[in-house]
């Protein structure tokens, strides 16, 4: 067993059930939302968890968090099974692993002024902290970058990102080991994400927080990622350190989804400004592998570098051009790295 590892996934599987026609009864079918993932994340590390639209992103960090059971596989908190756990056992262990959900409005309780919804999770579990209730959550507002006096104050009196800060607030109170971060800066404006973005660095920083960090901005995912993992029709196709990945993607999924986003530098040769899809689809004519799940393709962390995979999953062509990691901390938004669903359209039919 890792002893770093704080969280360690085990080949975790998702199958819903769907409603089948008249002559297909309900239960005879299923949607393999998850089919077979596996990691580990380290303490105070953050996994990016990438992929298009559908491929289980949600539906992998809802299991971690035990908001939703998994129909097979193991999760492992600090070396404890927690993926059959129910009653008292699955309240204890909730404070473990936190939330920070997309739309921050919709997580928070518009009758509720936000310092009830920050004390909500230690009320709830009797915690009473050095200096009083309400002192500790006007402390987590300023650890979030928000004012003691906001405590008074509804949600709808806040900004989106300031609604986020909020969200951030409520999901450090029980000091978690893991918070999965399910596309937490998607709705904020650009400006704002950075700011998000920064204060969850901070915060990692400050109390070894691990996360799993779910977006679809390729951008954010290098700047905040220690490791990244590729999801694609809910298996994970890739996994690698963040270097490693970008550097050189290895899974035809990976190149494609690295290669659809749009190239910063209008001075690059014609001959790399391919769009997204029209990429997708070469790659797919080129690589078969890129149109399914492939999961004999599959890589675990640390990358085995298996010489079949590496010939099928090799382009031709060296990887898409993405600018250099930031040498500072401060994370500077570049909106056109979005890789948007209209960029990778064409990976699914
Ligand atoms: N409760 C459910 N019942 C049936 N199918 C579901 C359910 N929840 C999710 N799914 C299906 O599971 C698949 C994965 O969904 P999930 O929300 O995890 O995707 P995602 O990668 O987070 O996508 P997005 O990037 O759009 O948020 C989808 O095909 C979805 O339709
Ligand atoms: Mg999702």
């Amino acid at each position: 067993m890792d002893t770093q590892a704080i969280l360690q996934v085990e080949n975790i599987q998702k199958h819903f059930p769907i409603k089948g026609g008249l002559f297909s009864p309900k239960g005879s079918k299923t949607v393999k939302a998850v089919d077979g993932v596996s990691f580990s994340l380290a303490r105070g590390h953050t996994l990016g968890l990438v992929g298009e639209s559908g491929c289980g992103k949600s539906t992998t960090g809802r299991m971690i968090a035990r908001l939703m059971d998994p129909t097979g596989g193991r999760i492992l908190i600090d070396g404890v099974d927690i993926s059959q756990l129910a009653g008292r056992d699955l309240y204890n262990f909730r404070r473990k692993v936190q939330m920070i959900f997309q739309d921050p409005f919709a997580s928070l309780n518009p009758r509720q002024t936000v310092g009830t919804a920050i004390a909500a999770p230690m009320l709830a579990r009797k915690i009473n902290p050095a200096g009083g209730l309400k002192n500790r959550v006007k402390e987590l507002l300023e650890q979030v970058g928000l004012k003691p006096e906001h405590y008074n104050r509804f949600p709808h009196e806040f900004s989106g990102g300031q609604r986020q800060r909020v969200g951030i607030a409520r999901a450090i109170s029980l000091n978690p080991s893991v918070i999965v971060c399910d596309e937490p800066v998607s709705a904020l404006d650009v400006s704002v994400q950075a700011q998000v973005v920064n204060l969850l660095q901070e915060i990692q920083r400050d109390t070894g927080v691990a996360y799993i960090f779910i977006a679809h901005d390729l951008s954010v995912v290098r700047h905040i990622s220690h490791g990244v993992a590729v999801m694609y029709l809910g298996k994970i196709v890739e996994q690698g350190s963040r270097e490693e990945l970008f550097r050189e993607p290895r899974h035809p999924y990976t190149q494609a989804l690295l290669s659809a986003v749009p190239l910063p530098d209008p001075g690059q040769p014609a001959s790399s400004k391919r769009s997204g899809s029209a990429e997708i689809s070469r790659r797919r004519q080129t690589h078969p592998a890129a149109a399914s799940s492939a999961p004999g393709v599959r890589c675990s962390a640390p990358w085995a570098r298996n010489s079949s995979n590496a010939a099928s999953a090799k382009s031709p062509d060296p990887p898409a051009r993405l600018p250099r990691p930031a040498t500072t901390q401060v994370w500077n938004p570049q909106p056109s790295l979005v890789c948007n669903r209209s960029n990778i359209k064409g990976a699914i039919h």
